[in-house]
């Protein structure tokens, strides 16, 4: 079956007003449990082991340990995933949740969709906002791909909006799992994976404007250098 009609029958069965109103009671945040159809979770499984030897490791102290695998890889080994984030019937979704007119990145950034692996003891991410360089919004998507791990999604709700209580929330990015976010309204992390665990999350970012200050991007490259791609992923001198 087409990529195309495996996600239309799992769009279709989706009650919008109920997803709007708790996005936007959630100052902008959804969780749904199993949104991927087993079909689509399986095919993307299966190119896993292919693309192992993609895996970009860093580890920066007090804030990040993990590995990465950015959109130009994905692309010349794994098209899927980038066919899948282009995919109109996915694009009008989330339009209607978020109520925006959501484009996709540039090619240039390569954060655009990408993977994360948690796959050494100790792997997390700090507390950290996914913050926009673009003049518009940034919309972060995660749809959990393998979860054996007891790493959790922690969240502050509403911590940036004056006046409000934080509450704290968490959750386990089990396989099939869609979260979507604005990334520069939920304060969040990933709590240190334990021994002998895994825990593997294919990551969508959309935007409202792609315009980004030459310093932004300059200061948003570095961002991906470091903490996730490398330099010859980011800094390509090959071009795209
Ligand atoms: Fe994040």
């Amino acid at each position: 079956m087409k990529l195309k009609t495996e996600i239309y029958q799992a769009i279709a069965a989706v009650d919008y007003h109920k997803l709007q109103a708790e996005f936007q009671a959630q100052n902008e945040l959804l969780v749904l449990e199993n949104f991927l159809p087993n079909s689509i979770l399986d095919r993307f499984l299966s190119l896993l082991p292919s693309l192992q030897p993609a895996i970009n490791r860093n580890y920066i102290p007090n804030h990040k340990k993990g590995g990465s695998i950015s959109r130009y890889s994905l692309d010349s080994v794994a098209p899927i995933f980038g066919e899948f984030y282009h995919l109109s019937t996915f694009f009008e979704f989330l339009n209607e949740i978020t109520a925006e007119k959501l484009l996709p990145c540039p090619d240039t950034d390569p954060h655009t969709y990408a993977l994360y692996y948690y796959t050494e003891p100790g792997d997390h991410i700090q507390y950290h906002y996914d913050t926009s360089y673009y003049h518009g919004k940034r919309y972060t998507v995660l749809l959990g791909l393998v979860d054996t791990s007891s790493s959790k999604l922690e969240y502050q709700l509403y911590r940036d909006i004056p006046n409000r209580e934080t509450q704290m929330r968490s959750l386990s990015l089990t396989p099939g799992t869609l979260v979507l976010f604005n990334g520069d309204k939920l304060y969040h992390r990933v709590t240190p994976l334990g021994e002998n665990e895994q825990r593997i999350v294919l990551t969508l970012e959309y935007v409202t404007d792609i315009r980004m200050g030459m310093l932004k991007r300059f200061v948003s490259n570095m961002k991906d250098a470091i903490a996730y791609f490398g330099f010859r992923q980011v800094f390509r001198p090959w071009g795209k």
